[in-house]
């Protein structure tokens, strides 16, 4: 194992509360739905604009909007969403993390980002993460969002290490999907059921350790 490719959004702080509290302001103020609860575990690992497209789904009005409406709105969530995770601090890191990506250092594995955020860059420095991390994937440059390998690939790439040489840790079942079909080495964090499709999945960012990925790594290989 030479590289970590982490998701960001639910593996390194929760910012899932965050994304929903924007869609939600966006969906009343701008569609008048209310967004019922379950969107936001829905919405968890998709880009921006498909989101926004899910949404107009569900309140039935996708196809009034062009375009440049589409892109107005997605623009006008991602301000409430930006001044939300403007308070983010050290201590929004989720556990275990941070003792995490020390011992990956020390045992120098390449940490990379691998995430359908554009905020990734701001969301590390204002945790005080930036440091760790060799590189992050621009979601921008890559073709097809999760559950396509894409930004996996990517990551890896930057790295310059083989995926299959990495290890991807994924709250999202379509995360979880895109990390298999990279052909990295999938850790899933949080449901067992749910992340079936993992190599191992672990219950919460705190039984994340060196010693799990390099035991499954060698187990798998
Ligand atoms: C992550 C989150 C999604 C979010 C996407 C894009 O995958 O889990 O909920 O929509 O990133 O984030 P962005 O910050 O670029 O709007
Ligand atoms: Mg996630």
């Amino acid at each position: 194992m030479k590289g970590v490719l982490f998701d960001l959004d639910g593996i390194l702080t929760d910012t899932a509360k965050f994304h929903f509290a924007a869609w939600s302001r966006l969906a009343q103020e701008e569609l008048g739905v209310i967004l019922p609860a379950e969107f936001e575990s829905e919405l968890k690992g998709v880009s921006r604009v498909d989101s926004l497209v899910r949404i107009m789904d569900y309140a039935g009005i996708m196809n009034n909007y062009s375009p440049a409406e589409i892109k107005k709105l997605a623009n006008k969530k991602n301000d409430y969403y930006v001044k939300a995770i403007s308070s983010l601090t050290r201590a929004d890191i989720l556990p275990g993390i941070t003792e995490f990506l020390d011992e990956l250092t020390e045992h120098q594995v390449a940490c990379a980002i691998a995430s359908a955020s554009k905020n990734a860059p701001l969301i590390l420095k204002n945790l005080g993460l930036s440091d760790y991390f060799a590189a992050i994937a621009d979601p921008a440059k890559v073709a097809h969002g999760k559950p396509a390998p894409d930004i996996f690939l990517a990551a890896a790439d930057t790295l310059g290490i083989d995926p299959k040489e990495c290890v991807g840790i994924e709250d999202a079942v379509a995360g979880v999907t895109a990390i298999k079909a990279s052909g990295a080495l999938a850790i899933g964090v949080g449901d067992t059921q749910e992340l079936k499709e993992a190599d191992i999945v672990v219950p919460t960012t705190n039984e994340l350790d060196y010693k799990l990925l390099t035991q499954t790594f060698a187990e798998k290989y």
